[in-house]
């Protein structure tokens, strides 16, 4: 047996798809989210049944500038990238320029299918292909700007089905001393933290070290350098280069991942196995948690209305009858209500009172951002609730 549904977090609508009132009535589209761990390649992977065109729309509500974690973690990469570049740059999944705006518009290509998003990069100039990355696009890229130097790509090729069309248009596209760079949550951080809300419909793949190494080698790709970075809750960072290209020496980064990787049984069926019995714990005590508050008649407020939340919310069916209302500081989501679960979405908490508020963390991968946006309620007592690595009230 190669391939193991280790995983069912039951029936779910599509994670970015908030609602307006009006649409609170209508039959949502949703589906069985299941989790597959395959021996073979290692992938770990979302059973997906939504194309790209339904998931990526022209009305797709993430941005990553909503975050000064994600807008400084991209200036810090980019300062590097530009001492790296010795061409072209080009973004795949660009989406509203958080990390392209850092760059000359003469020296960044970005690639963005939601129209929405793909709107901001192109009013300030910036060449923006409003298209879903493919092989026909890549070679539309190469005609109209020749081999690219260094290919960037954040939460994005982790959305994408076909891996193998991925990197062969990757490949043709980067020059030959060229050097991919891609970031995405991690694998290994999903099973240390329980945080089984990376899993929903968009994030078809959770990375490892193994997994991804496997997936490039078929396309003479290779990883030759390792950053574990905090981002959406750890995330690793791939420098990835063609096998022939001699000038890029296999850092001991890459030996030291994998090395942690087998040792936490990274391609062992019992790993997954064992992450889901401690999944089914945590819906249990999470279940606890909010009910006990409610009968304690506390108001429990959801701050940031995460595709990450959808899962914990649709899987544990905690809906507006237990949270009041989500913030969140995202203009798409405002006025609107979150996918299953009805609870609306504002942009600001009203008269709170902080020995009767608890404060869901949906965005709990920005906790060190919101402790410092929130001194005051903290100050005053204020408490979080958060479901990683179990839920407890911090
Ligand atoms: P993120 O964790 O990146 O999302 P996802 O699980 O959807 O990929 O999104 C964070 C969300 O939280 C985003 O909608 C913005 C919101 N947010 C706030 O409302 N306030 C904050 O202080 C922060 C940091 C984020």
């Amino acid at each position: 047996m190669n391939n193991l549904n280790f995983l069912d977090l039951g029936i779910h609508p599509l994670a970015n798809a908030y609602l307006k009132k009006n649409e609170l009535t209508k039959k949502e589209k949703k589906y069985r989210l299941k989790v597959n761990f395959n021996k073979k390649n290692y992938l770990v992977k979302v059973i997906s049944f939504f194309s790209s065109k339904v998931m990526f729309n022209n009305k797709y509500p993430y941005r990553s500038s909503m975050s000064q974690t994600m807008l400084k973690s991209f200036a810090r990469l980019a300062k590097k990238i530009k001492k790296m570049a010795k061409g072209k740059i080009l973004e795949i999944g660009s989406n509203d320029g958080a990390f392209a705006f850092n760059f000359n518009k003469k020296n960044i290509v970005c690639v963005e299918p939601c129209n929405n998003l793909a709107k901001i990069t192109k009013n300030e100039g910036y060449r923006t292909y409003n298209k879903y990355w493919n092989f026909d696009l890549a070679k539309k890229i190469y005609k109209q700007n020749g081999k690219i130097n260094i290919i960037f790509s954040s939460n994005t090729i982790s959305h994408i089905k076909n891996l193998d069309n991925v990197f062969k248009s990757i490949n043709y596209l980067l020059d030959d001393n060229g050097i991919l760079i891609i970031e995405d949550p991690s694998l290994v951080e999903c099973l240390k933290k329980n945080t089984y809300d990376q899993f929903y419909n968009e994030h078809i793949y959770v990375f490892s070290f193994t997994s991804l190494n496997h997936a490039l080698k078929k396309h003479n790709l290779t990883i030759y350098h390792i950053e574990n970075i905090t981002t959406h809750g750890g995330s690793t960072r791939f420098y990835i280069k063609k096998e022939k290209n001699k000038n890029c020496k296999i850092r001991n980064t890459v030996s030291k991942q994998n090395i942690k990787e087998k040792n936490m049984g990274i391609s062992k069926m019992k790993t997954y196995i064992n992450f889901a019995k401690r999944i089914n714990k945590s819906k249990i005590k999470f279940i606890k948690i909010i009910k006990d508050l409610k009968n304690r008649n506390k108001k429990i407020i959801g701050y940031g209305a995460t595709a990450k939340s959808c899962t914990i919310l649709n899987f544990c069916k905690i809906n507006h009858k237990y949270i009041d209302y989500f913030i969140d500081t995202t203009p798409e989501k405002q006025k609107k209500y979150t996918p299953g679960t009805h609870i609306p979405i504002v942009k600001k908490a009203k008269n709170i009172n902080p020995s009767q508020t608890i404060f869901y963390l949906g965005a709990w991968n920005f906790l060190k951002e919101i402790i410092k946006k929130e001194k005051k309620f903290i100050n005053n007592g204020g408490k979080f609730l958060i479901h990683t690595p179990y839920p407890r009230i911090i």
